[in-house]
């Protein structure tokens, strides 16, 4: 099916190689407008590859140009709450890396666990901690990708996260550090599992990203994950916590986050 869904795409992108994979999460699609794009491709369209029912998820494959590198975006990502398997999650990355691309950098919207940051912060992703109850690599191991027991300690690429830092910098963002953790979703998390998640060492929750990591770890990727705090987790201000308000975040900080992207790509070497 990757050798099918590789060929697939080949055929519309012909000699095009991406060097990244971009995978924008909760209302992060809008960095994709900066791409000067070569080619759009439904995912419906391609073999394999499922739509995205997520709202503020689009569903395509945009292959172009940003800061001058090859890159391909994957605008709108499948999430273990909408019924999709970890398998059918992770597919896209390991056709993208069977296309040829080196570094994988996701975005998703999370909840801020960690009480001294805001709405609207940006958190490169350090560590993870899975809550997901699942793992990707479950099954027989593809051992043509990647080794049966692959290790997480490099799973967040160092180098990567510096070049975040210092584009960062560049662009006078501050930029936190932190642990990711994520549960299957869809509902929030209770004040409860917040503080025990606090406990644990977590800086931030949300319902993605780590199947695709875990995934990337084994097939080679060098991946950067940046997680927008789009809410502070349950239980820390004493209010619901809305889709809406996730949404209004993410739509808020998506010029920052792109910004943030297109120049981290462009430090990395
Ligand atoms: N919890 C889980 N996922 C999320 C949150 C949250 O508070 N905000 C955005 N995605």
């Amino acid at each position: 099916m990757i050798e099918k869904a590789c060929a697939f795409i080949r055929e519309r992108i012909s000699d095009f190689t991406p060097e990244f994979c971009l995978v924008l999460g909760s209302g992060c699609g809008t960095v994709a407008e900066q791409i000067d794009a070569c080619a759009e491709i439904p995912y419906r369209d391609i073999p394999g590859f499922h739509p995205s029912t997520a709202p503020g998820h689009s569903g395509r494959l945009i292959f172009g140009r940003l800061a001058g590198r090859r890159v391909v975006c994957m605008q709108g990502r499948l999430h273990h709450y909408e019924g999709y398997s970890m398998a059918e999650i992770v597919f896209p990355i390991r056709v993208l890396r069977h296309l040829g691309a080196q570094f994988l950098i996701l975005t998703n919207a999370s909840g801020g666990i960690n009480v001294r940051w805001q709405p609207g912060d940006i958190m490169a992703v350090t560590d993870h901690i899975n809550f997901m109850g699942d793992n990707p690599l479950i099954g027989p191991n593809r051992s043509e990708e990647g080794v049966r027991f692959p290790d997480m300690t490099h799973a967040y690429d160092r180098e990567l996260l510096t070049a975040a830092d210092s584009a960062a910098n560049a662009l006078g963002i501050e930029l936190r550090h932190g642990v990711y953790l994520a549960t299957s979703g869809p509902s929030f998390e209770t004040p409860a599992e917040i503080c025990a998640f606090r406990t644990l060492g977590a800086d931030a929750v949300g319902m993605s990203t780590v199947p695709e990591v875990i995934q990337a770890a084994h097939c080679g990727f060098r991946t950067l994950v940046f997680s927008l705090i789009t809410n502070m987790a349950a239980g820390v201000l004493d209010r619901p916590i809305t889709a809406e308000e996730v949404g209004e975040i993410g739509t808020a900080s998506a010029g920052k986050l792109g910004r943030l992207i297109e120049k981290t790509i462009e430090i990395v070497r």
